[in-house]
């Protein structure tokens, strides 16, 4: 009899040299290295060469990857135009995802294999996605588009972007953190959408469309924005309590609670927390970060479970002005990096994803009855 490991619960489906998530012991690694090692440590850019190279990056080699990066800054002008087009009240989500199916219209190198060729493809992918959601942004409210520029990383160009003003040190650097933590996971939902998509020997663009859409559910990356609208529905601290304890009664999940993997705290959380902590003070709205202790305490106690990963971004990004609707965008920006990485190296080396089911339904030897008999 054959077993059945419902959400592939602990099956392991390939080996990577990428990230490695330790559930038990609340660790996670990219590439041999601790997140402890990488959150504040690195920026984003040396993650990005991490993820690409599995090994951090000398000064020079870093300068290269950053030249590239800022060198794909401009998107085609059909982007430009759809972004402009697309209805004011989509969801900067669903528009990212249509924006980089668009850009596999425009490359013609799409279904070459070649391995420069497509670490070429992910550079222009980690450095266009962020462009996609700021712009569409600043079109949907009617303003214009500044014109990318070559000088800012690739936090303070979003924050740029979005804005339309140079960031300040401190938005950059909490904004290239919170894209570090982001930026790999082991196979969670989306990455092995990514590796799904790709073991078919689909296209770099078409895998990325995908993880999108994967990352978009309540479940996966999603919750951040979760985690923002029940903080305003519940409104006040003191009315924290009575709230979880309906939804508990509810059976309602508590976005940004619990994990797949993690029995533990997620690595993430506590930096996440730290930044949020400060940026809700320094906002003067201290209430934001008092209600989420509040839950994630009362979760802890009831339930034993922890806060994950999209529990505090949600407080940071919203600390920095960002709008809700782009706290999913934004952690895509981030896994960009990881998820071409993830393609990269299924393409290396590829076998098919074709896994079995079980069959449950009716019993076989169905007889088929004429439809007008039916
Ligand atoms: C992440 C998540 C999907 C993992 O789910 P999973 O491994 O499939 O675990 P299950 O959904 O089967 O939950 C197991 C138990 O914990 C409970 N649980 C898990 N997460 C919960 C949450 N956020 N709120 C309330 N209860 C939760 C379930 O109700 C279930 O309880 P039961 O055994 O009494 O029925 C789940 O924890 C969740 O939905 N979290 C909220 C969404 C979120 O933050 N996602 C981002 C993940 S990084």
């Amino acid at each position: 009899m054959s077993v059945v490991s419902k959400g592939l619960e602990g099956i392991i489906a390939a080996e990577t040299r990428l990230g490695e998530v330790k559930g038990q012991e609340g660790l996670l690694y990219y590439c041999g290295y601790d997140i402890n090692e990488l959150a504040g440590k690195v920026s984003y850019e040396e993650v990005v060469y991490l993820l690409f190279h599995q090994s951090l990056p000398n000064r020079a080699e870093l300068e290269k990857l950053t030249t590239a990066l800022r060198a794909e800054r401009e998107l085609p002008e059909g982007v430009i135009q759809f972004l402009k087009a697309a209805p004011k009240k989509a969801k900067p989500i669903d528009v990212m995802r249509t924006a980089v199916s668009m850009l596999g219209c425009y490359d013609t190198s799409r279904h070459d294999l070649d391995v420069d060729e497509q670490r070429a493809t992910a550079i222009k992918l980690v450095s266009q996605i962020g462009i996609i959601a700021a712009y569409f942004h600043r079109a949907r409210q009617g303003l214009d588009l500044p014109p990318v520029r070559k000088d800012l990383s690739e936090a303070a160009h979003f924050l740029y972007l979005m804005s339309g003003e140079v960031p300040s040190a401190e938005a950059e650097k909490t904004l290239d953190v919170a894209y570090v933590l982001h930026a790999e996971h082991g196979f969670n939902a989306s990455t092995f959408t990514a590796r799904v998509v790709a073991s078919t020997l689909s296209d770099m663009y078409s895998a990325i469309s995908a993880a999108i859409g994967a990352l978009k559910g309540p479940l996966h990356g999603g919750a951040n924005e979760g985690v923002i609208h029940m903080l305003e529905e519940i409104g006040e601290v003191d009315k924290v309590e009575a709230w979880v304890e309906d939804a508990l009664a509810q059976k309602k999940k508590i976005m940004g609670i619990g994990h797949r993997v993690y029995k533990v705290l997620d690595p993430r959380a506590p930096h996440l927390k730290e930044m949020a902590i400060k940026l809700s003070n320094e906002l003067g709205e201290p209430k934001w970060i008092q209600m989420s202790e509040q839950i994630a305490t009362m979760m802890r106690e009831r339930k034993g479970l922890n806060a994950n990963v999209d529990f505090y971004s949600a407080t940071v990004y919203y600390s920095l002005g960002i709008p809700t609707d782009l706290f999913t965008p934004i952690f895509a920006i981030s896994r960009m990096s990881g998820w071409t990485a993830h393609v990269l190296e299924q393409w290396s080396e590829n076998r098919l994803f074709r896994p079995l089911s079980a069959y449950v339904g009716k019993p076989f030897g169905q007889v088929t009855v004429p439809i007008d008999e039916r």
